[in-house]
This record gives structure tokens, C-alpha cells and sequence, in this order.
């Protein structure tokens, strides 16, 4: 990080002038150091959502919105994502590097050797409802972890951090097999440590005690590749959750709960579940045929009809994972004979309409990752309300991640933003008997 000049503000209140230093990374924008702005004029930035506000240093992931352009650790996604499976990438997220051979063999080792969670953990899942939503259950389990691992608690010890991450990044699997296993009242299946990290997640989904279950090497190479591409993403709202939860001091597998709850929601890692749900409207209305009528509801400003699976905050262009995911589709369906599944022509129909209509070019909407993961995801097998706990499993690596980051920053501090207050201003309490 270099200081390459600096920042001018002048006021017309009378405040002093003050000069604020302008930082330069790597690669993408410049960022005005604002640390002295208001010991020096008494006032504070405003930028709800922070659409404008840079709020760490990172070198983990970079994003180029406007070319669709993804980094994990500087390396493109289109080229890890088909080189590479999903543990290397963690391997590459967490520490920085691709694994050599003997590295990589070594990780893959550690995180089997804890795919196992204790087996007080399945006595969380008889509180809830059978039909309780997998992200219900999610928060819970993740949450509960913090109450196993004494000896992996003190975010300050890098020792700790690191045991911890593996713990989570292991076991998130085993719990999200387990919250399904449990909607559907099937008995839990234990990790198979011969398995691959992927093939072990849908042993422990589809296998039963009653038969072997031979994992489908084309699915699961799909699905290792999803992943991939939900790994990490900067500083989107639940990794920010993560960073601003853990920045207390709090275990990191509260920090990693708090991550698990902010992505449920529907404008974040609950898109691809929701995105499902309207196609299934869609195809429920007449398909392809009322494609005009849905999108006519999408552009009307009194509904709140958004096209979901499309949009980013940062891409202003294509999501290249959205292509990714795009031919993933493609795949799966053509090894499954699916290949005319009218949910995925219904999903190109939308994208080719909604790509050439004024009211997404002018706002310059587009396919996210969540537009094609959910027919992926569906025609893998796995229930569409699973869809962001297995976005939670994969993002896992990339808030452990951005969470060591925070707490190895040497000018690391507990996160606490200000505010434009716009109240009442002081008043004093009445009576009772005086109050009108
Ligand atoms: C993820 O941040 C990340 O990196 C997230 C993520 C990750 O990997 O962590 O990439 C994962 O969350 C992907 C996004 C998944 N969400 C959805 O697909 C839900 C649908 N999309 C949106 O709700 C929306 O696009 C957001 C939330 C993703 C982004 O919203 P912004 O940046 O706050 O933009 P906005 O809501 O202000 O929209 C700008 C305009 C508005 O219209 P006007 O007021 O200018 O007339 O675009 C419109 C919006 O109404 N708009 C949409 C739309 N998304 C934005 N209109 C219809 N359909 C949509 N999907």
C-alpha cells in the first residue's frame, strides 16, 4: 500500500481546510484515508450500504466490476475453477499459495481428520421442527460449535485461528448432511475419510446404512466446482459480518455463525433459492409464453418484483461466475439426460430477454452467481432449501480467511461505525399526569 498524493477538503462553514492522504493498492481504486477527518473537523462520512467505503485492506480476493473480473489470491476463477478442486483453492485462500503436491496432500490429510463433529451435535438438530429451514438449523449448529473447542477459542493465538479454520471448513459439510438427513428423517451418515472432500459432502447427503452409495464422479466434480466459485467475495455483506463480529474478540465460530445468518437473506446467499422459487412461478404461470408478462411486473416501480439471480453490487457486468455456472449447467444436465429440463430453458429464455431489455442494460443488470446455481444445485439432487447452506459450506473458507486477516492486521480495532443522527434532540421526561 503506497500514499501516492492526497485529498483536499475545504468547507464552507468555516471548518478548517484538511488534507487526507490517498492510498493505492495493488490494483483497483485508490481510497482517501479518512482516519483524521473528524479529530481534525468534527465530522463524520455518510454512506449507508457503504457503496463508496473501503473498510480494510485485504490481498485475499479482488473484483473488477466492470470487466467481470474475479481474483482469489490473484489467480483468475476461470482458471482455478477448472484446474483445480476445491481444497487446493481453500489451501490458496487461507495461506496465500496453490498447494505443491506434498502440501496438498498434506491439507486434504488435516481436514479429514476433522469431518467428525461430536456426537452431542446431533442432539441439537431434536429441538427443531423436521420442516425447520436448513439455515435455522445452520445458525444453530455453527454456533453450538463454540461450546466443543476450548483449546481453539482465542482468535488472538494465530495457532488457534488456524485449528479453527480447518475445524470449520471440515465439519460444515457433516452438518449440512446432517440438517438435511434430518428434514427428510433419514439416520445420519458418519464422513468416509477414503472419500474426497466433495464426495464425502454427497456420500453423507444420499448414502443410507441400508446399501453402498457410489458417488457420481460427474456430479461431484460439478458440485466441488460450485464450490469453488462461491468461495470468497471481498467484503460482501457476510464476510463484513464476519470481519465486523470477530473484530470483538468473540470465537470464530460465533463469527462464523453470525456469516451463516447475514447470507440467508434473500438479496445475498438466499438468491439462488429464491431465484428457483420464481422460476417455478414462472413455469406455474404458463413458462416461457408469460416471460414478457413476469418481466413487465420486474420493471413496474410500485411492485417489488426484482428478477432474482440478477444484479450485483459490484459487477456491472457479467459475473464471470455466472458463466461458470452457465456451462456447469450444461454438463450436469447432459450427464443426466436433462438436458431439456424446462426450468434451465426457462432460465436461458429470462437471461436472453432480460439482457437485451432497456431496463437492466440501462441499470446494468446481469446474471449473478446465484442465477444458475440453483438448477444446478436441483438437478444434482439437493433440495432447493438447502441451496444457501451449501453456499454457507463453500464461503466458509473465505470468512475463516478474511477473519485471520483482520486479526493478524497490526491496525486491527473492534468495528464501530457512527451515525447522522436525526432525532430528538434533548428533552426532558414529564409526569404521567402531564403527559398529553
Ligand atoms: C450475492 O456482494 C456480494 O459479493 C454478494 C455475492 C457474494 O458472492 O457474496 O456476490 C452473492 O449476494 C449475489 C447477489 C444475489 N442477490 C440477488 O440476485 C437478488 C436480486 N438482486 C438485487 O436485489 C440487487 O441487484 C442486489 C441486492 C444484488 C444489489 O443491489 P444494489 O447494488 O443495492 O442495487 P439497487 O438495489 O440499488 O438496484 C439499482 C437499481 C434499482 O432500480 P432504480 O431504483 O434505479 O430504478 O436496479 C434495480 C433496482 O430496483 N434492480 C433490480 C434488480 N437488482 C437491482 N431490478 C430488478 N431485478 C433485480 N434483480
Amino acid at each position: 500500500m503506497s500514499s501516492p498524493g492526497k485529498a483536499t477538503v475545504t468547507f464552507d462553514d468555516g471548518t478548517a481546510t484538511v488534507e487526507l492522504p490517498i492510498l493505492k493498492g495493488s490494483v483497483g481504486p485508490d481510497v482517501i484515508d479518512i482516519r483524521k477527518l473528524y479529530p481534525q473537523t468534527g465530522k463524520f462520512t455518510y454512506d449507508p450500504g457503504f457503496l463508496s467505503t473501503a473498510s480494510c485492506n485485504s490481498t485475499i480476493t479482488y473484483i473488477d466490476g466492470d470487466k467481470g473480473e474475479l481474483l482469489y489470491r490473484g489467480y483468475p476463477i476461470e482458471q482455478l475453477a477448472v484446474q483445480c478442486d476445491f481444497l487446493e483453492v481453500c489451501h490458496l485462500i487461507l495461506y496465500g499459495e496453490l498447494p505443491n503436491a506434498a502440501q496438498k496432500s498434506e491439507f486434504n490429510e488435516r481436514v479429514t481428520r476433522h469431518t467428525m463433529v461430536h456426537e452431542q451435535m446431533q442432539f441439537f438438530l431434536r429441538g427443531f421442527r423436521r420442516d425447520a429451514h436448513p439455515m435455522a438449523v445452520m445458525t444453530g449448529l455453527v454456533g453450538a460449535l463454540s461450546a466443543f473447542y476450548p483449546d481453539s477459542m482465542n482468535v488472538n493465538d494465530a495457532k488457534q485461528r488456524d485449528i479453527s479454520a480447518i475445524r470449520l471448513i471440515a465439519k460444515m459439510p457433516t452438518l449440512v448432511a446432517m440438517a438435511y438427513k434430518y428434514t427428510v428423517g433419514q439416520p445420519f451418515m458418519y464422513p468416509r475419510n477414503e472419500l474426497s472432500y466433495t464426495g464425502n459432502f454427497m456420500h453423507m447427503m444420499f448414502a443410507t446404512p441400508c446399501e453402498d452409495y457410489k458417488v457420481n464422479d460427474v456430479l461431484v466434480r460439478a458440485l466441488d466446482r460450485i464450490f469453488i466459485l462461491h468461495a470468497d467475495h471481498e467484503q460482501n455483506a457476510s464476510t463484513s459480518t464476519v470481519r465486523l463480529c470477530a473484530s470483538s474478540g468473540t470465537n470464530p465460530f460465533a463469527a462464523i455463525a453470525a456469516g451463516v445468518a447475514c447470507l440467508w437473506g434473500p438479496a445475498h446467499g438466499g438468491a439462488n433459492e429464491a431465484c428457483l422459487t420464481m422460476l417455478g412461478e414462472i413455469q406455474a404461470m404458463g413458462g416461457m409464453a408469460k416471460i414478457g408478462e413476469f418481466i413487465t411486473r420486474v420493471k413496474d416501480k410500485n411492485s417489488t418484483v426484482r428478477l432474482m439471480g440478477f444484479g450485483h453490487r459490484v459487477y456491472k457486468n457479467y459475473d464471470p461466475r455466472a458463466k461458470l455456472m452457465r456451462e456447469t449447467c450444461h454438463e450436469v444436465l447432459n450427464a443426466l439426460g436433462l438436458q431439456d429440463d424446462p426450468l434451465f430453458e426457462l432460465a436461458m429464455g429470462l437471461e436472453k430477454i432480460a439482457l437485451e431489455d432497456d431496463y437492466f442494460v440501462q441499470r446494468k443488470l446481469y446474471p449473478n452467481v446465484d442465477f444458475y446455481s440453483g438448477i444446478v444445485q436441483k438437478a444434482i439432487g439437493i433440495p432447493v432449501s438447502l441451496f444457501t447452506a451449501i453456499f454457507a459450506l463453500a464461503r466458509t473458507v473465505g470468512w475463516v480467511a478474511q477473519l485471520n486477516e483482520m486479526i493478524a492486521d497490526p491496525e486491527y480495532k473492534i468495528g464501530r461505525p457512527r451515525q447522522l443522527f436525526v432525532g430528538s434532540p434533548r428533552r426532558d421526561v414529564k409526569p404521567l399526569a402531564a403527559r398529553a
